[in-house]
């Protein structure tokens, strides 16, 4: 008896379980530039809330977000050098913008401008992540496109991520170099160019 019971109860979500198999499609999904996605963490990046903008966009539950990591929504054409930098960022107490390109949990892909920042608790220490998402314009994703491209091109000359990402890291490094300024500063330049 309890076993049929059991056996109308709807799969449990962990079962839709292997979400970094999501394939991409390749559709593009937006949202409105008067909408923000919002998501929180604890301090090693576990989920611990996201806001309606981001379950509709993303196509995930609350529960299927709440106590995993961001790589969830992890799209695989998107350079480990930029996680690295986000990660490095956060660990030194800094904020950080960055173009990031999403996988929505039916494959549809969606990017954000995103600022990310640490939470910090009344006695300075880091009590977790912040990140406040919204829509960039067409003309700033173009210009990050052939970057993140080259910067994937790099990793994938590279079997071992490791290797990869610190190749990759590298390129970013010698690109912002060539044009003279921080990564900031080249985000920067992109916001102010192609968001207006
Ligand atoms: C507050 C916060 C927000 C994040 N937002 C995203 C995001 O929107 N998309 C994403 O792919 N990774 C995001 N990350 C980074 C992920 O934690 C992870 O480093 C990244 O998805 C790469 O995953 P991987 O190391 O498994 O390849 C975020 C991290 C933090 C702390």
């Amino acid at each position: 008896m309890e076993d049929d019971v059991l056996d109308t109860q709807p799969a449990p979500q962990a079962s839709r379980g292997a979400f970094r198999s999501v394939r991409p499609t390749g559709v593009e999904r937006t949202f409105s530039p008067d909408e923000l996605i919002v998501s929180k963490t604890d301090p090693r990046g576990v989920i611990t809330y996201a806001n309606d903008v981001f379950l509709r966009v993303s196509g995930y539950t609350m529960d299927e977000v709440v106590g995993r990591p961001h790589n969830l929504i992890r799209h695989p054409e998107m350079p480990r050098a930029v996680f690295q930098l986000l990660w490095d960022t956060l660990a030194a107490r800094r904020e950080l913008f960055a173009y990031i390109n999403n996988l929505a949990a039916d494959g549809a892909h969606y990017w954000v401008l995103a600022h990310v920042t640490p939470s910090f608790g009344p006695n300075g220490t880091v009590i977790g992540y912040h990140s406040s998402r919204r829509k960039p314009s067409p003309r700033a994703v173009d210009k990050v496109r052939p970057l993140y491209k080259r910067l994937l091109a790099e990793e994938r000359r590279h079997p071992h991520a490791k290797a990869a990402v610190a190749a990759s890291s590298q390129l970013l490094a010698d690109i912002i170099a060539e044009q003279g300024g921080s990564y900031e500063d080249l985000v920067w330049s992109i916001i102010n160019r192609e968001e207006s």
